[in-house]
C-alpha cells in the first residue's frame, strides 16, 4: 500500500459540480470567513433551519481552560421531533425515510416513509416508558442493522433517554463493562443478527453479559426468529409489549446542553471512554455538515455503509440524513455477501446517489477487479465519499474511476467520534480534489498544527492535529468523569483540542492526515486501544507481559502486533496462540483479533523499565534500518532477538 502524496496531483471537481450545489468556491470562502468573523450570526442562521421549542439567544459559550462546552444553552427543543415529526407536519410524511436492505438479497427490502417512521418510533417511545424507562435514563442498544435500531435511538431521543448503543460485534464482557460504566438500567437488543448468511447470538450475548451487571429491563425485537431465552420479569418481547400502547408520545423538550448519547471508544490508555455528546449543538451540526458535504438534494437516495453502532452510524445514517429529510438506505449486510458485487448491486438496485463508505472496503473490493462494478448500472451515483482512515491514492483513484466512472466527486471526511461530526473535506461543488488529502476544514473550524513542544506551525508543515476554536457537535464531557474529558483533549497542548492525529498542510492549504499519534490503532476503520489488547492478553495465567503496536495492513490499513512475554517455564505452543486469540476476541470482540503473536523473551526496555514501543512499532512494520537511539535500552541485544524473530514470521 502507497503512501505516498502528491500535492500537484489535483482532481479537478467536474465543470457542472458547482452547479445546482449549495456552495461554489467563492460561497465557501465566504461563508467560511463568515463563521469565523461572526460565529453567533453563523450558527444561529444554521440553528435556524431547525424548529425549535425556544429559539436559542445564547449562541457559543465556551472555554477550553477550564474546559466547559455550551452551545445553544438557552434553547429548547427535541432532536427526534426535528429528524421525523416535522417532515411529516409539513406534508412529507409519504417521503421515503429509510430503505431498508437485508443481509440475504433475496429477503424483504422495506422501504419507510417518513409517516410510518413517526408510528414506529412513537410505539417503540411508548413501549421504553412502558418497560420503564425515564427521562435521563441510560438506554443501552445492541442491534443489528435494521431499522428498529433506529427506532429505538429516535425513540430514546424523543422521550429525553440517552441511548448509549454499542456495536453489534463487541462481546459479552465489552457489553458489561459499558453496561456497568454509564449505570444503564436498560437494553434494547434482538433475538439474533445476520451478517453474510451467518447468525449473531445478539441476546445471548447480553444474556451472558447481565450475568455480571444487573439490568432492569432488555427489550427484544424479533428478527430472525432464532432461539433465546427470556428470563421472566426482565425481558419482554417488543411485539408483545408493545401491543396495546398509544398512538401518539410527544416529543419531550430538551434543553440545548441535554445529553442525547454516550459512545463509547477507544484511547491510547485505559477502558474505551464513553464520549457525551448533548442535544441542541449536535442537532446543528450534524444537520448542516450532512447538508453541505453530501449536498443533499430533496428525493435523492443516499447510502452511508456504515454500522448506528459507530458515529458514521448515529451522525450519517440516522440524525444527518433523517433532520434533512433524506432518503437514507440501511444495509444489514457485509460487501463481499453473497459475492464481491453486493454493494453495487445494492447502489444500482436502489439507485443510490450518494454512497458513503470506508477505505478498508475500498480496498477489499478493489483487490477482486472492476468486473464486479462493471456488472452493475451505477449510472445514478452522483457523489462519492470516504471515512474513517485515511485512503490511500490508489484506492481513491479506483474509486473515482470504477465506481465514479471518472466523474464523481469524492469526499474525504475527517472526524473523530468526539467530534460528532464532519470535520475537514472538500466539498463537492467548492473544491477540486487531491486523492489521500481530505481538504479543507468545515465552517467554523480551526485547525492548527503544532510541534511536539506545542510550537504552531505556520503555512505547509506536518505536525500533530489541533483544534483551536469549539464548534457545535463537539462532544461535552467523557460520562461520569469530566478530568478524564480534560486530560485526554486538553492537557497535551492546553487551550487546544488535541485529536491525537498526525498532518500536514500543504501549500495549498489541504490537510493531508498521516494517522494517530497516540497508541491508538485504526483497524478497518474501527478504533482500538493498543492497552485494552494488552489487557486482555495478560489476563492469561501464563501471559507475563504484552505489548500491542500497529502495523501497515493491505486491506485493514493497519493490523493488531501483539508481543508476548510468557510466565517463566511456560512454552509457546500452537494451542495457546489459539487460546490468545480467543483470550482477546471474548474480551472485547471479534474485530480485535491479533493479526500477529509474537512470543519474546523479553521486550525492550528503558533502565527505569519503560518498554520502547517506538522500536517496537518499526519492527513490525518490518523497518529494521530505522529503529533510532537503542542506547538508553537496558539489554540491547533484546532487538536483534526480535529482529529475528519477525523475520522469521
Ligand atoms: C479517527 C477517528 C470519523 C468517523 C469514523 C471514525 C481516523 C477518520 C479519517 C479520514 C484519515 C481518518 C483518524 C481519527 N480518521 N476519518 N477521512 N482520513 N483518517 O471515528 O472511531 O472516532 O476514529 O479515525 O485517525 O482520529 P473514530
Amino acid at each position: 500500500m502507497s503512501t505516498i502524496s502528491h500535492d500537484q496531483d489535483w482532481v479537478r471537481r467536474p465543470a457542472a459540480a458547482g452547479e445546482g450545489t449549495l456552495c461554489d468556491a467563492a460561497e465557501y470562502e465566504a461563508l467560511y470567513a463568515r463563521s469565523l468573523e461572526a460565529p453567533d450570526e453563523f450558527w444561529a442562521e444554521q440553528a435556524g433551519r431547525l424548529d425549535w421549542v425556544q429559539k436559542p439567544a445564547k449562541i457559543a459559550d465556551w472555554s477550553y481552560d477550564p474546559v466547559d462546552i455550551k452551545w445553544f444553552e438557552d434553547g429548547v427543543l427535541n432532536i427526534c421531533h426535528n429528524a421525523v415529526d416535522r417532515h411529516v407536519e409539513a406534508g412529507n410524511g409519504a417521503r421515503t425515510a429509510i430503505i431498508f436492505e437485508p443481509d440475504d438479497p433475496e429477503g424483504e427490502t422495506r422501504h419507510i416513509s417518513y409517516a410510518d417512521l413517526q408510528r414506529e418510533v412513537v410505539r417503540m417511545a411508548n413501549t421504553l416508558k412502558k418497560m420503564g424507562v425515564a427521562k435521563g435514563d441510560r438506554v443501552t442498544i445492541y442491534m443489528p442493522m435494521v431499522p428498529e435500531g433506529a427506532f429505538a435511538m429516535l425513540a430514546c431521543a424523543r422521550i429525553g433517554a440517552v441511548h448509549s448503543v454499542i456495536f453489534g460485534g463487541f462481546s459479552p464482557e465489552a457489553i458489561a463493562g459499558r453496561v456497568e460504566d454509564c449505570k444503564s438500567d436498560w437494553i434494547v437488543t434482538a433475538d439474533e443478527g445476520v451478517r453474510g448468511g451467518k447468525p449473531i447470538p445478539l441476546k445471548a450475548n447480553v444474556d451472558a453479559a447481565l450475568e455480571k451487571v444487573p439490568a432492569k429491563g432488555v427489550l427484544v425485537i424479533r428478527h430472525t426468529g432464532g432461539a433465546v431465552t427470556m428470563k421472566d420479569g426482565r425481558d419482554h418481547w417488543y411485539h408483545e409489549l408493545s401491543r396495546d400502547v398509544a398512538a401518539d408520545c410527544p416529543c419531550e423538550p430538551m434543553k440545548a446542553e441535554d445529553p442525547l448519547f454516550i459512545l463509547y471508544t477507544s484511547g491510547s490508555t485505559g477502558k474505551p471512554k464513553g464520549v457525551l455528546h448533548t442535544t441542541g449543538g449536535y442537532a446543528v451540526w450534524t444537520e448542516t455538515t450532512f447538508r453541505y458535504v453530501f449536498d443533499y438534494r430533496p428525493g435523492e437516495v443516499y447510502w452511508c455503509t456504515a454500522d448506528i453502532g459507530w458515529v458514521t452510524g448515529h451522525s450519517y445514517i440516522v440524525y444527518g440524513p433523517l433532520q434533512n429529510g433524506a432518503t437514507a438506505v440501511m444495509f444489514e449486510g457485509v460487501p463481499n455477501y453473497p459475492d464481491h458485487d453486493r454493494f453495487w448491486a445494492v447502489c444500482a438496485k436502489h439507485k443510490v446517489n450518494i454512497f458513503y463508505t470506508a477505505p478498508t472496503a475500498i480496498r477489499a473490493l478493489m483487490r477482486e477487479g472492476e468486473g464486479h462494478v462493471a456488472k452493475h448500472d451505477l449510472s445514478a451515483l452522483r457523489l462519492l465519499g470516504s471515512v474513517g482512515e485515511p485512503i490511500n491514492p490508489e484506492a481513491w483513484r479506483w474509486y473515482h474511476d470504477h465506481v465514479g466512472g471518472g466523474t464523481t466527486p469524492i469526499v474525504d471526511t475527517w472526524w473523530q467520534t468526539e467530534t460528532g461530526g464532519v470535520m475537514i473535506t472538500t466539498l463537492p461543488g467548492a473544491h477540486d480534489m487531491k486523492p489521500g488529502s481530505a481538504g479543507k476544514p468545515f465552517f467554523g473550524i480551526c485547525p492548527q498544527l503544532v510541534d511536539a513542544d506545542g510550537g504552531v506551525m505556520e503555512g505547509a508543515a506536518e505536525g500533530n492535529l489541533c483544534i483551536t476554536r469549539s464548534w457545535p457537535g463537539q462532544a461535552r464531557t467523557v460520562y461520569g468523569d469530566h478530568e478524564r474529558f480534560v486530560q485526554t483533549y486538553f492537557s497535551t497542548y492546553p487551550g487546544k483540542y488535541f485529536t491525537g492525529d498526525g498532518c500536514r498542510r500543504d501549500a495549498d492549504g489541504y490537510y493531508w492526515i498521516t494517522g494517530r499519534v497516540d497508541d491508538v490503532i485504526n483497524v478497518s476503520g474501527h478504533r482500538m486501544g493498543t492497552a485494552e489488547v494488552e489487557s486482555a492478553l495478560v489476563l492469561h495465567p501464563k501471559v507475563s507481559e504484552a505489548a500491542v503496536v500497529g502495523f501497515p495492513h493491505d486491506i485493514k490499513g493497519q493490523g493488531i502486533y501483539c508481543y508476548v512475554t510468557l510466565i517463566a517455564g511456560e512454552e509457546a505452543t500452537e494451542e495457546l496462540e489459539a487460546e490468545l486469540r480467543q483470550q482477546v476476541r471474548r474480551e472485547i470482540g471479534p474485530i480485535a483479533t491479533p493479526d500477529h503473536l509474537h512470543f519474546t523473551s523479553a521486550l525492550p526496555k528503558t533502565r527505569s523499565g519503560k518498554i520502547m514501543r517506538r522500536i517496537l512499532r518499526k519492527i513490525a512494520e518490518n523497518e529494521f534500518g530505522a529503529l533510532g537511539d537503542t542506547s538508553t535500552l537496558a539489554d540491547p541485544g533484546v532487538v536483534e532477538t526480535l529482529i529475528e524473530g519477525r523475520r522469521n514470521r
